[in-house]
């Protein structure tokens, strides 16, 4: 078993790690940090557990610690806050650790992926640039993940021109306790700091070619605009795509359907339909949804064809598990495969 240490452990996505993990065919965890607030306590005291499975009593017992880089670990999985994650996922790099971040902090450095595997396991290639004797490796942020899986396999088949999305984002992905009941509860607030910029950037490093040292990313314009709703978890997506080529509806929903490349390399973490396209006019809905594919799978429905060379239809991806941890897990899977 290769051992896994967790940083910021006690929090919304390191309790997803911590339920995701359970019964890991080939990881097992042996570090759980957090804050000073938690470190010397029972993970079972420490954390306020928030998911429906209860936590293995071993779990339970485990005593939680710093983030300081002298684990027994083989990975570090990160679900730091990024007001503190990069200079300690920068500390652990440079100690030797191979650190998977879902902090926004590194992703868009020159020589560090943006990984959804299913997308571009090619550029995990990226980290052969850093300079470091560990290496850090991200996902992306929880809303751009739902939409590069959506926009993939139309770009494959269509080419993509232009994008605009609007996003319902659950409260959940601001992390606990995050946005303040009386603020949320009967409302929608239309802003989320730094959400839309990162969609713009990040999905075009993703959908984007991986050249010498870098990735050159994707030329389609897109536009973003994010608002945070009232629903515990799942992001909802609204996207309006103009397409290079002329689209037919029967292609769109094959292309969906037939994504599933992992370069035929089956993963523990990965669905087995990385796409699922629902017929019925009411979905995607996140209660109904979010969990298709265990929180893998994106789920895509309203599709519509607007003109020759223009679709627009809704995704919904559940933000904690394949926006956050299940791909930062997937992608630990993948370099263990492939690199470790
Ligand atoms: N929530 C999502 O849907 C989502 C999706 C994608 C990406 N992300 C990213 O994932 C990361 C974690 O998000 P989250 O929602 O899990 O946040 P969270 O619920 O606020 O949890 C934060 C975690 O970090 C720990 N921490 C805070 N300050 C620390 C410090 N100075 N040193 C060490 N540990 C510290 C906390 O420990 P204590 O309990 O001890 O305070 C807690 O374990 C963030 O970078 C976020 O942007 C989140």
């Amino acid at each position: 078993m290769k051992k896994l240490a967790i940083l910021g452990a006690t929090g919304l996505v390191g309790q997803r790690f911590v339920q995701l993990l359970s019964g890991h065919p080939f990881f097992e965890i042996s570090v759980l940090a957090a804050s000073d607030n938690s470190s010397g306590k029972k993970y079972g005291q420490a954390v306020h557990w928030h998911l429906e499975t209860p936590v293995l009593d071993k779990v339970k017992e485990m005593v939680v610690r710093d983030c300081r880089s002298d684990f027994e670990a083989d990975y570090v999985l990160s679900a730091l806050p990024s007001d503190v994650a990069g200079p300690i996922e920068e500390e652990l790099a440079s100690a030797g650790y191979i650190v998977f971040s879902n902090a926004a902090n590194h992703r868009l450095d020159q020589n560090v992926p943006i990984v959804v595997p299913e997308i571009n396991l090619d550029h995990l290639n990226l980290i052969q640039s850093q300079q470091t004797k560990g290496k850090i490796i991200t996902n992306p942020n929880c809303s751009t993940t739902g939409l590069v899986m959506a926009l993939k396999p139309i770009m494959d088949r269509f080419g993509l021109e232009e994008i605009k999305v609007v996003t319902m984002q659950a409260v959940s992905g601001a992390g606990y306790p995050g946005v303040a009941s009386l603020d949320i509860v009967d409302n929608i607030i239309p802003y989320i700091k730094n959400e839309e910029e990162k969609i713009v950037n990040e999905s075009k490093k993703i959908l984007g070619k991986l050249k010498e040292g870098y990735i050159d990313p994707a030329s389609f314009s897109l536009e973003a605009q994010c608002n945070r709703v009232p629903v515990v978890d799942g992001h909802l997506l609204s996207v309006f795509v103009k397409t290079s080529e002329r689209v037919a509806l029967d292609k769109v929903i094959k292309a969906f359907e037939d994504f599933a490349p992992l370069g035929g390399h089956k993963l523990p973490a990965a669905p087995e339909r990385p796409v699922i396209y629902w017929p019925d006019m009411e979905a995607p809905q996140p209660r109904l949804h979010r969990n298709s594919g265990g929180g893998m799978s994106v789920s895509i429905g309203r599709l519509v064809k607007v003109a020759e060379k223009q679709i627009r239809f809704v995704a919904l991806v559940h933000n904690t598990i394949r926006g956050a941890a299940g791909c930062a897990l997937l992608n630990a899977e993948a370099y263990d495969l492939l690199m470790g």
